[in-house]
């Protein structure tokens, strides 16, 4: 398949994981992508570093992609923490960074390709998370930011969908990726509430979102437009 032959598409996150694996499945079907992350990007056309807590650093990042390569055809918004705690315990500097980076960081990476994306009939692939469409224990903040993700989703979808525009997002379920070391389980919980968030089957490669993002961001999915694709091995089925 050469689905994103002549494509420019932005990856975020791509250092490491789901965001790594989107970008090699990218350039494997003929894309052009450049890979964001606050850590460095090996094996991508333009490698970008960015903190996205930096809100005044995303426009010209974005500039600078459409400098090199005169437009945006895909933006796949996949950086993002993880975060366990009790809500006795929450604080708000954690709560601050773990929306600043899942859901501002996603809008404002959207605000600033919107107008290339209105030129090329784009789109967006947000990552969301099962965390936000059934509750998953132990992280309100993490929670929150993710069904964030889902609102922010459908609303871009129909605000921008007469223009061209599709805006989808993908709820993945348990991947095996470093992002785990970040959900360090509070000592002394009721572990029989995590139940509900154990794999199905067997916890996702990243190989198998990469999938989903490549279809969704291709023309194959030319008519979803603000859809939560659940990519969870049959967990909340
Ligand atoms: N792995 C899972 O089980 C799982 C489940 C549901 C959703 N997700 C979501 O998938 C996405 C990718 O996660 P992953 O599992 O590949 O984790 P990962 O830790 O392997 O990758 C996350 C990437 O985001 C980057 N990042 C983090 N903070 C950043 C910042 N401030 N600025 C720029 N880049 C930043 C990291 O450097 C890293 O490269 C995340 O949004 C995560 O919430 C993951």
């Amino acid at each position: 398949m050469n689905r994103f032959e002549d494509k420019i598409a932005i990856v975020t996150g791509a250092a490491s994981g789901i965001g790594r694996a989107t970008a090699d499945r990218l350039r494997s079907e003929g894309g052009t992508v450049v890979g964001i992350d606050r850590d460095p990007v090996d094996d991508v056309d333009l490698a970008i570093q960015l903190d996205l807590l930096d809100l005044d650093a995303i426009a010209p990042t974005v500039a600078q992609v459409v400098d090199a390569y005169g437009r945006i055809d895909v933006l796949c918004n996949i950086a993002g923490i993880g975060h366990f705690a009790r809500d006795e315990d929450e604080t708000p500097e954690a709560w601050n960074r773990v929306i600043g980076v899942n859901l501002t960081g996603t809008f404002f990476m959207s605000q600033a390709c919107l107008p290339h994306l209105l030129e090329s009939e784009g789109n967006i692939v947000n990552t969301a998370s099962t965390a936000g469409t059934n509750a998953q224990p132990w992280s309100s903040v993490y929670s929150a930011s993710k069904g964030g993700v889902i609102a922010l989703t459908q609303t871009m979808a129909i605000t921008n969908g007469r223009s061209g525009i599709r805006v989808n997002c993908i709820a993945p379920g348990g991947v095996e990726t470093p992002i785990a070391g970040q959900f360090a389980v509070p000592e002394g919980i009721d572990l029989t509430i995590m139940d509900r968030i154990l794999p199905f089957h067997r916890p996702a490669q990243p190989f198998e979102l990469a999938a989903a993002f490549a279809f969704l961001a291709s023309d194959d999915a030319s008519y979803c437009n603000g859809i939560v694709l659940r990519v969870d091995g049959g967990m909340q089925a």
